[in-house]
């Protein structure tokens, strides 16, 4: 059994993590897949996947709920794409005491802003969708792709992002002890209120207190599940995988995402180096020596773009030699550049078997 395939076969979380651009829908999906074959039940969490990729995987229509795969595989194949508004909807109506206190959370101004907008919400909802599908029972393997963020690890981070909110200074005001539940706000909070609605608009700060009021007594489910949510992240059946390209820019951000990694205490079990150039069966050295002596003939052109492309891919080797020493004691799993986009189940199953051959 090759590494990959091992990873799959022993974790029940796998997140693929990397900067944008260098394959982590496709090789989350393709990951999911890969474990589909081998007979698991699995789903995969996809963020912003090509269009033509949502097609095949048959959640073009914007939908947070696992839709079934059909495809070749003795397993199944579930997709998601994660939608950040219904997400956080859902978390707010499991952690509600009532149908009523969900819905006045829900249709509150402030809430649809900042469910929207607070820096770190998508990474927040990935690890929280992550969370409720494996809690579910209903799969062995949870495969998640990352949001495109531009801090590397700010999922690691997400489930922190309540305590960012809770931190807004309407909420202290509105639960400072001694008042009991949120009936009366005492008249200094009530100046400092006032004060607020001169900068930001009454309308604002009715809002906000609103959504605070209505959040009162939800705060402890949602820090309890926020924990639950670190310990998922750093149990020892959840791997992390960093996807990167063989390309220069690409590395630094790869052993910089591995620095952070190791700073909140967790490994990457893999690392996937996608869309390397076609293995050549010459020397950059031999490559140039034909260059040079074809130079001028009809041939020239094509002898030196074959030395050009030999000494990229020797600079990428180098590379990816580098990388691996950042990371001795994860597997290197290398995804040729493909002719072709990858957008349908049958090229997915294609890296799958790169993956895992
Ligand atoms: N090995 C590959 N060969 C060819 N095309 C690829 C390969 N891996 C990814 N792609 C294509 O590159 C584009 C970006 O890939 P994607 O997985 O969406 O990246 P990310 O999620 O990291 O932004 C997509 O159009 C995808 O089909
Ligand atoms: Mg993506």
């Amino acid at each position: 059994m090759t590494d990959y395939r091992k990873l799959i076969e022993s974790h029940r979380v796998i997140i693929c993590c990397g900067t944008g651009g260098v394959g982590k829908t496709t090789t989350s999906a393709a990951t999911a897949v890969a474990a589909a074959q081998a007979g698991k039940r699995a789903v995969v969490v996809t963020i912003d996947p090509a269009k033509r990729l949502a097609d095949a995987l048959g959640i073009a229509a914007l939908d947070n709920t696992p839709r079934l795969i059909d495809g070749p595989w003795s397993g199944s194949l579930s997709a998601v794409m994660l939608d950040t508004k219904s997400t956080f909807d859902e978390v707010v109506r499991r952690h509600a005491h009532d149908e009523a206190q969900a819905e006045r959370i829900i249709g509150n101004r402030f809430y649809r802003n900042v469910s929207g907008t607070l820096s770190g919400t998508q990474d927040y909802m990935a690890v929280e969708k992550l969370n409720e599908l494996h809690d579910s029972g209903h799969y062995d393997l949870v495969v998640v792709d990352t949001p495109p963020t531009r801090d590397a690890l700010a999922f690691l981070e997400a489930p922190k992002m309540l305590s960012r909110l809770l931190d807004n200074p309407i909420y202290r005001i509105v639960t400072a002890p001694g008042r009991g539940p949120f009936k009366v706000i005492n008249t200094a909070a009530q100046q400092v209120l006032r004060q607020l609605a001169r900068v930001v608009g009454a309308t604002v700060v009715d809002e906000a207190v609103a959504f605070f009021q209505a959040f009162e007594g939800m705060e402890e489910g949602f820090r309890d599940r926020a924990n639950a949510t670190i310990e998922l992240l750093g149990d020892e059946r959840t791997a992390f995988v960093l996807v990167a390209s063989p390309r220069a820019d690409t590395i630094d951000e790869a052993r910089y995402f591995l620095r952070r990694l190791h700073c909140a205490d967790l490994n990457a079990s893999a690392v996937v180096v996608n869309r390397m150039l076609p293995q050549l069966s010459t020397t950059p050295k031999r490559a140039t020596e034909l260059a040079v002596s074809l130079a001028g003939s009809a041939a020239g052109g094509a002898a030196q773009a074959l030395a050009d492309l030999t000494a990229t891919s020797a600079g990428d080797d180098l590379r990816i030699a580098e990388l691996q020493n950042a990371a001795p004691d994860a597997l290197t799993a290398r995804v040729p550049m493909l002719h072709d986009d990858v957008h349908d189940i049958d090229s997915l199953a294609k890296i799958a078997r790169l993956l895992t051959d």
